[in-house]
């Protein structure tokens, strides 16, 4: 692929949470530097943020990002993927690769609308902001290991990549990429269960989240099954089994698989509008 041809290798239509969190760990690992990148959106306050803050190229113009970029990331909400498709006064041509972070909207139906190009399917989450992201990445069949390579670098910036097939995208959009609020949600509740115990607010919030991460590592760490390693914490007739008497009482568990099974029945939803 002839790299010339385009005045960016970069470009990014819609300027949101998630396209700064990528754009910010791209430039801070060294993957590319900020004149590689170009940006539009759809008002003008995030554009002179992104300009401002990292040094990017921005335009006002979905077009001129399609027509300068080779690598071009769609990050709109799903519902905005029609606007921006009626923004475009030309498609993309076969040589450029578009690589979309939209929930629910598959390769197939991009192509669909864009014609002939080369689509990735990514569903990236909001811990990509401080490089402890987890994405999820699907591959058009017409993308070659060159394409590959560059657009999962791209999200191992800002954390670790799975490739996955894309019929798993859905399911996995519904844990990874939707999972941080239900985490934020169980953060809280503990720290209100130990601000009820007496504990100040901000100690409260610093043990729930510490112990929150360090479960998770000791998880992906030990790659010991989460059972065993609850086992661990819970002695005969001690406290933490009283708590998790409670937590099965309450339906903790069966809510947590309810809400990975709404979400991914929301997500095919948005990829039949
Ligand atoms: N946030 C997450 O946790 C997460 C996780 C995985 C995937 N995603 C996906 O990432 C995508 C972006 O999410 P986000 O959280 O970054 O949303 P966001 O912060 O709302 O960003 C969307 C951006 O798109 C811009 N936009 C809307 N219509 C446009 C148009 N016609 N032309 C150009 N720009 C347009 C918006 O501009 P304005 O400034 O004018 O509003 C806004 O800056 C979504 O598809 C979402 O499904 C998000």
């Amino acid at each position: 692929m002839s790299e010339s041809v385009f005045a960016y290798r970069y470009g990014f239509i819609g300027a949101g949470a998630m396209a700064e969190a990528i754009v910010s760990g791209m430039i801070q690992s060294g993957l590319c530097s900020a004149s590689d990148i170009v940006m539009s959106n759809r008002s003008t306050e995030k554009l002179e943020h992104m300009k401002t803050m990292y040094g990017v190229a921005t335009v006002l113009n979905n077009s001129l990002v399609m027509q300068q970029a080779e690598y071009i990331i769609l990050a709109v909400k799903p519902q905005q993927f029609s606007a921006v498709c009626e923004s475009l006064q030309s498609m993309p041509g076969s040589k450029q690769v578009i690589v979309s972070i939209m929930a629910g909207l598959s390769i197939a139906t991009i192509k669909e609308k864009l014609g002939d190009c080369i689509v990735f399917r990514a569903m990236p989450n909001t811990p990509a902001k401080i490089g402890w992201g987890m994405t999820g990445l699907s591959c058009d069949a017409e993308a070659n290991e060159a394409h590959r390579q560059i657009v999962q670098g791209m999200f191992d910036c800002v954390g670790k990549t799975v490739l996955v097939d894309e019929s798993y995208m859905d399911a996995l959009g519904a844990v990874s990429g939707c999972g941080p609020a239900y985490m934020y949600q169980i953060i809280e509740a503990l720290a209100d269960g130990a601000v009820l115990a007496g504990l100040p607010r901000a100690m409260a919030y610093e043990l729930a989240a510490q112990t929150m991460a360090g479960s998770a590592m000791m998880v992906l760490e030990t790659g010991m099954h989460p059972g065993v390693l609850k086992d661990q914490v819970t002695s005969p007739g001690g406290t933490t089994i009283r708590g998790i008497q409670a937590m099965e009482s309450h339906g903790v568990r069966n809510a947590m698989i309810e809400a990975v099974q709404q979400a991914y029945i929301r997500s095919k939803e948005l990829g039949e509008t």
